[in-house]
């Protein structure tokens, strides 16, 4: 499993579950002098303080991989005792439940992988366990396919990250604090494909930081999937009047004006009539007896016109 190579600069140690796909434990035959350590398809559930220290000695490890493991929980200092270690790659499992004292102890890390890896209960925890505090000389922070709705970063300023992975998430749009903490870390590079964007006016810091700064590399690949209007369209491709709230807005508003309208016209009407209800009922009375007289006319002549005998018989 292990091999080691002249001058003692890869020391690789390889272990595959495929071999043993019901080890729950993390191997306790793990050599001191391995610098890069690859743990696969294992049945692991848990990672405990220390995991990967052997009778409580620091260990030497700078690359640690741990994909496909079903790891469900990582307890408070999982790692501690590996104080070279700058990079972890724990894509690929199903944590639901991260202490946020997970990462403690890592002074070292750089590199931080948790691809399609966290699941729903455990995203809030996330962010603590992210915490700049543990994570400050983090630069390769990779997040893809775990179904976030935001960036679970806060304070930005206080990471030293180079690359945020947020590829096929649920994110529909970023906070404007957000935005305005992007544009002040420069030197950070953000990637959010396959994300269902919310192209509506709302987007709109977002739509100018894309624009502004180059600091999102895979701008060109962001699309729209709401409204139903825009569903397929590069959020790059938007016009700027596509992000004016006003325009957007207007439509609603004239409704809104019509229908305020038409009711004071309303108003008035009822009140002219209740104004000149004198007027009206006389008129009303001299178009009733205008009526009356050329019933009567119109009786009489249907009278002379019908034929004389039914005329006797109604007599
Ligand atoms: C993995 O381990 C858990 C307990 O930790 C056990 O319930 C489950 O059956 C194991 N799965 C396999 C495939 O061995
Ligand atoms: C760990 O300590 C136990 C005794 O506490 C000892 O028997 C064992 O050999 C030690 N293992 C290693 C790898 O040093
Ligand atoms: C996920 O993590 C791996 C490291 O295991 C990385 O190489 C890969 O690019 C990441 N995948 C995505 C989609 O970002
Ligand atoms: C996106 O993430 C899901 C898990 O959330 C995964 O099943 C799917 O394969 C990913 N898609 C791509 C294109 O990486
Ligand atoms: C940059 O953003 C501002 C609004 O914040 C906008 O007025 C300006 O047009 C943008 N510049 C470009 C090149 O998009």
């Amino acid at each position: 499993d292990c091999s080691f190579s002249f001058p003692l600069i890869v020391n690789e140690c390889f272990f595959s579950g495929e071999i043993f796909p019901s080890d729950t434990d993390v191997p306790g035959d793990i050599p001191t002098w391995t610098t890069k350590l690859i743990l696969k398809g294992r049945n692991i559930s848990t990672l405990p303080q220390g995991a990967f220290t052997v009778n409580g000695t620091d260990m030497g490890i700078v690359s640690l991989r741990l994909p496909h493991n079903r790891i469900r929980v990582i307890e408070p200092y999982a790692f501690l005792g590996l104080p070279r270690l700058s990079l972890i790659d724990l894509s690929h499992n199903q944590l639901e439940s991260i202490s946020a004292r997970a990462f403690h102890g890592l002074p070292e890390l750089r590199s931080l992988f948790l691809n399609v890896s966290v699941l729903p209960c455990a995203t809030a925890q996330l962010s603590h366990a992210l915490s700049a505090q543990s994570l400050h000389n983090l630069q390769r922070l990779e997040l893809a396919g775990n179904g976030l709705t935001s960036v679970p970063l806060e304070r930005l300023d206080k990471y030293s990250l180079s690359y945020l992975v947020l590829v096929n998430n649920s994110i529909e749009n970023i906070e404007r604090e957000t935005i305005t903490s992007l544009y002040e870390q420069r030197r950070m590079h953000v990637y959010l494909a396959l994300n269902p964007f919310r192209c509506t006016c709302d987007l709109k810091e977002f739509y100018y930081w894309l624009k502004n700064s180059s600091q999102c590399l895979d701008a060109g690949r962001l699309i729209c999937s709401e409204p139903e209007d825009r569903r397929g369209t590069p959020v790059d491709k938007l016009r700027a009047e596509d992000m004016d709230c006003v325009t957007e807005n207007l439509e609603t508003v004239s409704y809104v004006f019509l229908c305020i309208v038409l009711a004071l016209i309303g108003v008035v009407f009822l009140m002219v009539l209740y104004l000149n209800r004198k007027g009206i009922k006389r008129w009303l009375n001299n178009i009733r007896e205008a009526c009356r007289d050329q019933m009567e006319v119109y009786h009489y002549r249907y009278e002379q016109d019908t034929d004389p005998r039914l005329a006797n018989v109604a007599v």
